[in-house]
């Protein structure tokens, strides 16, 4: 080849590395660290995506906007809650924005979407809400790290607990989707281990805000207690509907903890008092991690932080530790990831090395009115529960 020849290959080669690898190669240590918000900022999780976000912003800003020199920058991308809309945009931005990390989805149908491309793109996806037991069970990948919880992880501990408290004939109600499956099964499996009889078992469409003929079904079958997972929308449906049949005062609502969380009970009022509830976060947790996380979070957005901005939060932590780890490179950052541990709004938090799933507290509330006020009052934790390997190899 003559020399202006292969001086002109190697120019267009420059040219093609300088935009597939965003110019790092000349621009070294001022390339901004690019974040992907792969969140639902429409359809029936918008609300949970937009706490997601803006809690992620609000970590940033107050553990590190910057590090080694490179500013950190946020790109949001809504996933609509769709699995096919989440994998779409997930490869828009990695392939054409060149995001560094992915933080996202709430919806564990779309976290089962994503699973693949992001194992093969190697893009760390930190999982910011979804439970999808999957990702960090038989589908697990170096690149899938999950800050908020397996569905599993949050109700597993509640079967024999709620034996305990003598409730031994109780009635499972679920959204139709992945995470109710997830989250019923975990419970019935080790309820009927500890003693329980499952007294029936009902799933109604995500979409579902009429729960008129589940609830029928249910006051037929005269349980001890109901044990339910709603998200969203369907959960601030669901929790005045059941005051509205009269099942309140003889049938015992508990569940998983979104039922009636910090998000929506505000709105729920006093039909939300009386509910059982696990989750991995409360927003009257004694601590001043959280405190200092509600006054933040609360000057800037004017209402109360929730079990989702705790998790946005808390993965611009561990971003932002992970990367100062590795002075500001993203080489090496799945190690620098299994190093943090930290004390958050929740309480102490780290990344299992066996699954990539975070290892934490799980509380045990009551919704109860306090003063004028309806908040969740815990009255027992499960520590440091950490899922086991469910045949993932990392
Ligand atoms: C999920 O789909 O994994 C999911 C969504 C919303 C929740 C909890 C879990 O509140």
């Amino acid at each position: 080849m003559k020399k202006s020849a292969r001086t002109a290959t190697l120019c267009r080669l420059m040219i093609t590395c300088f935009a597939l690898f965003g110019g790092v190669a000349s621009a070294g240590a001022a390339e901004p660290i690019k974040v992907g918000a792969l969140l639902p900022y429409s359809g029936v999780f918008a609300a949970l995506g937009v706490e997601i976000a803006d809690a992620l912003e609000l970590g940033f800003d107050t553990f590190g906007r910057e590090v080694g020199g490179r500013e950190i920058v946020v790109i949001r991308e809504d996933t609509e809650g769709k699995p096919s809309v989440g994998l779409s945009k997930a490869k828009k931005l990695v392939l054409r924005d060149g995001v560094d990390f992915l933080v996202g989805p709430v919806s564990s149908e779309v976290a089962g979407a994503l699973r693949d491309f992001v194992h093969r793109s190697r893009v760390p996806l930190i999982i910011a809400n979804a439970g999808n037991n999957h990702l960090t069970g038989k589908l697990c990948s170096p690149y899938v790290i999950r800050v908020s919880f397996s569905n599993a992880q949050i109700n597993r501990d509640m079967g024999p607990w709620m034996v305990s408290r003598g409730f031994e004939r109780v009635y499972l109600m679920a959204a139709d989707y992945a995470a109710g499956r997830q989250m019923m099964e975990a419970f019935r499996t080790s309820f009927i281990a500890a003693g329980g009889t499952v007294a029936g078992e009902e799933y109604a469409p995500l979409a579902t805000r009429d729960f008129g003929p589940y609830l029928g079904k249910l006051k037929a079958a005269r349980p001890d207690a109901a044990y339910v997972f709603f998200p969203g929308a369907a959960a601030m449906a669901f929790v005045p509907q059941y005051e509205g049949f009269g099942l309140k005062e003889t049938i015992q609502l508990a569940g998983a903890g979104w039922l009636s969380s910090a998000f929506n009970i505000e709105r729920q009022g006093a039909a939300a008092a009386g509910f059982i509830g696990a989750l991995n976060y409360v927003p009257s947790i004694d601590s001043p991690e959280n405190r200092a996380f509600q006054d933040a979070f609360q000057a800037r957005f004017g209402r109360v932080g929730s079990e989702f901005a705790v998790q946005g939060y808390d993965s611009a932590r561990l971003i932002v530790e992970a990367l100062r780890g590795t002075g500001g490179s993203t080489e090496q950052i799945i190690e620098a990831i299994h190093e943090v541990s930290f004390v958050g709004p929740r309480g102490e938090l780290r990344i299992d090395p066996l699954t990539n799933n975070v290892i934490q507290d799980i509380y045990v509330f009551e919704t109860r009115t306090v003063g004028d006020r309806i908040e969740q009052v815990v009255i027992d934790t499960f520590v440091d529960v950490r899922d086991p390997p469910n045949g993932c190899r990392l």
